[in-house]
């Protein structure tokens, strides 16, 4: 039994020493830059969270994640069970916040209490056409050129020193479930892809991915889901005509089956765009998976070194 079941994550934090740069990276990625000064940068989706990327004036580097609790009651039973304070989040949709560290000293906030903005509109949803069903008669369609609509933020991917202190610490505080392990041989594993336990409620087959690899702790990367397909490929046009470099993509994964895009922020750090990925509830269990399903696509190029 965890201490709580967190929801979903809320929002990713990076250090960057120049902030109209990364408004301009952020603005070709889809997402909507809604607050700045001179020492922060705050952007969310179209969605109902206030936030999902903030960037603070200094160093390039990633400065930790959020995730989102079910409630105050939830933050307050967490803060009681580390001795950590709850605080106010200083952040558009205020709301409270407790602030940890994982067995690598990532920063982990769990937030709670933010207010939902209202929903970003969205290109209007255009039914496929496919030989088994003609869904789309008499329109036309036509795409806008344009950045990906981005909705949410999907998931976080750590490296970490140790994956089972590392499992066991999320596992313990935030409900998490395994939805695949990465098992090197039978009796070793290296990583587990982590959903939220939202009993009946299908979710995302992964919220959080922690790997065991060979550079050691750090950040791997951060996954943003947008409208649809063609919202997809309108972004991918959009981020390679603005020159920003493009890390793996587009494909589709094998573990959790999104179909994927990876770019870099103009300091290296890796996000994702990503659509149509699968849904579970907390009931339909894990399972053991294997390297080459890690890395491996159901179609779409094949993973580049730094991926690996
Ligand atoms: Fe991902």
């Amino acid at each position: 039994m965890s201490l709580i079941k967190i929801e979903d994550i809320a929002f990713v934090r990076f250090h960057a020493p120049d902030l109209a740069r990364m408004h301009g990276f952020l603005d070709d990625f889809g997402l909507q830059v809604i607050a700045r000064d001179d020492r922060r940068l705050f952007a969310r989706g179209a969605g109902r969270a206030p936030v999902l990327h903030v960037t603070e004036l200094g160093e390039p580097g990633f400065a930790g994640l959020a995730l989102r609790a079910g409630s105050l009651a939830d933050l307050a039973t967490l803060a009681a069970a580390e001795g950590a304070p709850v605080a106010p989040l200083d952040a558009p949709g205020g709301g409270q916040v407790v602030v940890l560290h994982d067995p690598d000293g990532h920063r982990v906030e769990v937030v709670a209490g933010q207010e939902a903005p209202a929903e970003a509109p969205l290109p209007a949803p255009a039914a496929w056409n496919s030989v088994r069903e003609r869904r789309r008669l008499g329109d036309l369609k036509r795409v806008a050129p344009g950045p990906s609509h981005v909705v949410r933020l999907g998931h976080c991917v750590l490296n970490v020193a140790d994956f089972r202190a590392s499992e066991r610490w999320y596992k313990e505080r935030f409900g998490f479930i395994t939805s695949d392990e990465i098992a090197v041989t039978p009796t070793l594993s290296i990583g587990a892809f982590l959903r939220c336990d939202r009993g009946e409620t299908p979710t995302d087959h992964h919220t959080l991915f922690i790997v065991q690899g060979p550079h050691g702790p750090g950040f791997n990367h951060a996954a943003f889901e947008v409208a649809d397909l063609d919202d997809l490929m309108a972004g991918h046009d959009r981020l390679k005509a603005a020159g920003h470099t493009s890390e793996w993509g587009v494909g589709r994964h094998i573990l959790g089956s999104q179909v994927f895009d990876y770019w870099r922020d103009p300091w290296g750090h890796t996000l994702e765009h990503w659509t149509d990925g699968d849904l579970l509830t907390a009931a339909q269990g894990g399972g053991a998976a294997s390297l080459m399903e890690l890395l491996g696509v159901q179609w779409g190029p094949h993973a580049p070194p730094t991926m690996a």
